[in-house]
């Protein structure tokens, strides 16, 4: 096995028309190694080597704050092109931004072919498998969505059978495209992995009720890295972690009419209080926006349904009874409306991208966008009835993205979760050339 990834890796070196015989090679070479993985350099320094092939080295991935790629460095820098929207995103399908400062000094798109294992295996002391790398090619402006929606979870009827969800509110996308589904009128949450018909029960299913493997009325939840799962228990008046694959959760939270989740890159948890009109943020406890009383001014909420936190620590609140979005920078004692203006019925869930666009989705059956300082937003998922159509959507309550920039909705009366398929097409134009 060794032996004959460093012979092709040998055969591969010798040849200028690299692409043109990794072309060929590619499926053979697929099914000789099951290598199809990058391999992440955690805390290695930029260049620092990486793998049993001297070709390969680290490159710095601009998305994350300590890991690298490692990468077959035998690309023309011509090839490469700037990654977009702050140095950031690539919209090029399978190409992850990295720091490649031989090659320019602004950050460039990388293929992620070239940094699979069957080009850069790993060295053989470095025995912990690593993670996969899917790439987080980003959003562009002008991405639109497929308005005939896909059934990913439930579209079955209201019901109790695993191929059955009952009135869900909330959902949770893995990297795996794996959909987590507050499923909270059958009091548990279920995990549909991508293309499954049918889900499995990863939390609760034991019946309403407060014991520790029971939930009343769960409302959103969220994973974090580990696979530890928060769960806004709202009836409850609790916020269970539940660790992966646990049997039972623990209350982290009592006494919270909880109705929001979101956490921020550093892992702390946000939850957003609808009795309390505040956003709290756990486990320091701090009130981080609202809880000045109920009402419309910039230092209050009304209903907050749901809050999200960008990169810069921002915190953006659905702030359904005010018909708004707000957004309250880091320390701030006041928001700023970032969407709503009378464009918002009832927003129950905010998402932001890297591009500092702000999607809601309205309990007015779509999903509006606002492009960064917009002043108004466009249906990105218009409303084509409340019927259970492919194109039609039925009181949504919960959105989110995966790794491609698909979006998924809690269609929540049709008991379904619907996928509507992003088409990037258009978002090459925005690229710089070097
Ligand atoms: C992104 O790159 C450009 C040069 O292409 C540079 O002027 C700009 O400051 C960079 N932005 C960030 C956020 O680093
Ligand atoms: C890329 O890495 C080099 C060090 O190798 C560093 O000096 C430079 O600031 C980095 N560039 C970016 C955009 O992070
Ligand atoms: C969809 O709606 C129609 C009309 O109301 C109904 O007859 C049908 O059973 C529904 N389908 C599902 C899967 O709920
Ligand atoms: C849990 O539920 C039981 C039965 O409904 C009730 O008697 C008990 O007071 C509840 N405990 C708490 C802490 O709410
Ligand atoms: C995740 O697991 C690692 C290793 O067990 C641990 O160090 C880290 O604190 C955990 N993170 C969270 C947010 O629990
Ligand atoms: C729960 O919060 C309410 C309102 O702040 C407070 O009056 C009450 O004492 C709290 N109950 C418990 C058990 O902490």
């Amino acid at each position: 096995m060794w032996s004959k990834s460093i012979l092709l890796l040998v055969i591969i070196s010798l040849t200028c028309m690299f692409s043109i015989v990794y072309a060929f090679l590619y499926p053979i070479l697929h099914s000789l190694f099951d290598e199809t993985r990058a391999q992440i350099c955690q805390s290695a320094s930029q260049y620092e080597q990486c793998s049993s092939n001297t070709a390969c080295a680290c490159l710095r991935l601009m998305n994350t704050v300590n890991d690298g790629i490692c990468a077959y460095l035998r690309v023309k820098c011509s090839e490469l092109i700037s990654c977009a929207n702050n140095n950031r995103t690539c919209y090029r399908p399978d190409h992850i931004c990295v720091n490649h400062s031989r090659c320019h000094s602004t950050p460039l798109c990388y293929p992620i072919d070239m940094t699979l294992q069957i080009f850069c295996p790993p060295i053989p002391s470095m025995t912990t498998p690593p993670p996969p790398v899917i790439p987080d090619d980003g959003i562009c402006a002008s991405a639109t969505w497929n308005q005939n929606g896909v059934t990913v979870a439930g579209g079955n009827g209201r019901g109790s059978s695993l191929d059955q969800l009952n009135e869900p509110l909330g959902l949770f996308v893995d990297e795996d495209a794996a959909v987590y589904v507050a499923d909270t009128l059958n009091f548990r949450v279920v995990k549909w992995a991508s293309g499954a018909s049918s889900g499995q029960v990863v939390a609760g299913g034991n019946g309403e009720g407060n014991q520790t493997n029971q939930m009343k009325y769960a409302t959103k939840i969220i994973i974090d890295k580990n696979g530890t799962m928060f769960i806004c228990d709202h009836t409850n008046m609790r916020v269970q972690r539940w660790f992966k694959n646990d049997d039972h959760g623990q209350t982290i939270i009592e006494n919270i009419s909880c109705w929001g989740l979101a956490l921020d890159k550093e892992e702390s948890l946000y939850v957003s209080d609808w009795e309390k009109l505040r956003i709290m943020k756990w486990p320091s406890e701090e009130i981080v926006a609202g809880g000045n009383g109920q009402g419309s001014a910039l230092n209050q909420l009304f209903y907050p349904c749901d809050v999200f936190i960008d990169q810069d620590q921002s915190i953006f609140v659905a702030d359904d009874g005010n018909q708004r979005i707000i957004k309250w920078p880091v320390g701030a004692k006041e928001g700023i409306v970032v969407a709503g203006h009378n464009q918002l019925e009832s927003p129950q869930s905010v998402v932001v991208d890297q591009m500092g666009a702000v999607y809601a989705v309205d309990y007015g059956n779509h999903v509006v966008r606002w492009l960064k300082d917009a002043a108004s937003g466009s249906i990105i998922i218009s409303q084509h009835g409340a019927g259970n159509g492919t194109d039609e959507l039925s009181d949504p309550t919960d959105l989110a993205f995966d790794r491609q920039g698909n979006l998924y909705v809690v269609d929540r009366t049709n008991s379904r979760v619907q996928m509507f398929t992003i088409d990037k097409s258009s978002c090459d134009r925005n690229l710089v050339s070097t």
